[in-house]
């Protein structure tokens, strides 16, 4: 007899079929090795939706239901939205699945580390999967982290921005080997992270996740009344969304993109970016090019 989880799975699979055009051979969400570990994320994941934030239980339930059960793993989530997340997470029944990336921002160590607490228990895990901050001097106290890390309230240490002045800042942490994630935006639209950081984080073994691939809904803008090129088919690219979510995820560094929603049928569009062919390299400049001609 079908599990509920295998229930789940196939539902998925067939409301994935239904929601969005014939992809390539394979339909199997594409996971990607934390490096060093022997721990896999989904290319895809969920950004910190505006239904987390706003607390809007329905919606945050049916997109979390329809992501975790087609085999995402890694959400985004901040504030009392994290503990919306980890226990909508945990009421599905996805306490091992899902990775929660989660931020700690405050400058006082013991309130950071009670709702740390707090949210490890909401979630039902032994030890939070992703602690972030930002990497400004003093927020955090990095010292802090790498004790929490040590007690095993986090199993990972991440920073996490959005903008390429922070770069800088970012590869100083780096350097030093206090972080074993990094956060940083790209899209066709804003590729600066290509240039240094990326390749800095691939040398050094940090894991790379990815936000503002459709620059906080910017790109939709950008793209809108234009027809996708025929040539997207040659790497299973059947929407605008995919196209960047592909454009991302081809790069060699990359490790998941957060894709933020709140529309249950946007979050079936961007799985459908995990699965199937990647452009390469000369593609990958043919589609910058395209999308930079209609900026
Ligand atoms: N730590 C940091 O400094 C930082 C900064 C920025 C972002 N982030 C993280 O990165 C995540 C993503 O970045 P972002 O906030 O810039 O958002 P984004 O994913 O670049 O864009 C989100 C926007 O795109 C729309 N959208 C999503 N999928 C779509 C689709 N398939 N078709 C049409 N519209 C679609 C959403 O509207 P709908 O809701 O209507 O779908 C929303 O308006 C955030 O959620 C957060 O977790 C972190």
């Amino acid at each position: 007899m079908a599990t509920r989880r295998s229930f789940l799975k196939l539902a998925l699979a067939a409301s994935l079929g239904a929601a969005a055009p014939v992809l390539g051979e394979s339909r199997r969400l594409e996971r990607r090795r934390i490096p060093g570990t022997d721990e896999f994320l989904s290319s895809v994941s969920l950004g910190n939706s505006n239904a987390f934030r706003s607390g809007d239980f329905d919606t945050a339930r049916e997109i979390l239901d329809i992501y975790l059960g087609s085999g995402g793993r890694y959400v985004d989530c901040g504030g009392d939205g994290a503990l919306l997340v980890a226990s909508t997470a945990r009421s599905l029944g996805y306490v091992d699945e899902v990775f929660l990336g989660s931020y700690f921002l405050g400058a006082e160590p013991d309130a950071s580390e009670e709702q740390a607490r707090q949210l490890r228990a909401t979630a039902g895990k032994t030890s939070l999967d992703l602690m972030h901050s930002y990497p400004e001097d003093g927020v955090p106290n990095w010292n802090t982290f790498r004790r929490w890390k040590d007690e095993g309230l986090t199993r990972y240490i991440g920073v996490a921005r959005h903008n390429v002045r922070f770069y800088e800042m970012m590869m100083k942490l780096m350097r030093t080997g206090t972080v074993d994630f990094i956060q940083v935006n790209l899209s066709p639209l804003e590729t600066d992270a290509e240039t240094r950081i990326l390749p800095m984080a691939r040398d050094l073994g940090i894991a790379v996740t990815i936000n503002r691939p459709f620059v906080n809904g910017q790109y939709f803008s950008v793209v809108k009344g234009q027809s996708l090129p025929a040539w997207a088919t040659e790497f299973d690219c059947m929407t605008w969304a995919q196209f960047s979510i592909k454009y991302v995820l081809s790069h060699p560094a990359v490790t998941s993109v957060l894709t933020e929603t709140a529309n249950p049928k946007h979050v079936r569009d961007n799985l459908g970016g995990g699965v199937g062919r990647l452009p390469d390299e000369k593609t990958r400049v043919r589609m910058r090019e395209l999308i930079q001609s209609f900026a």
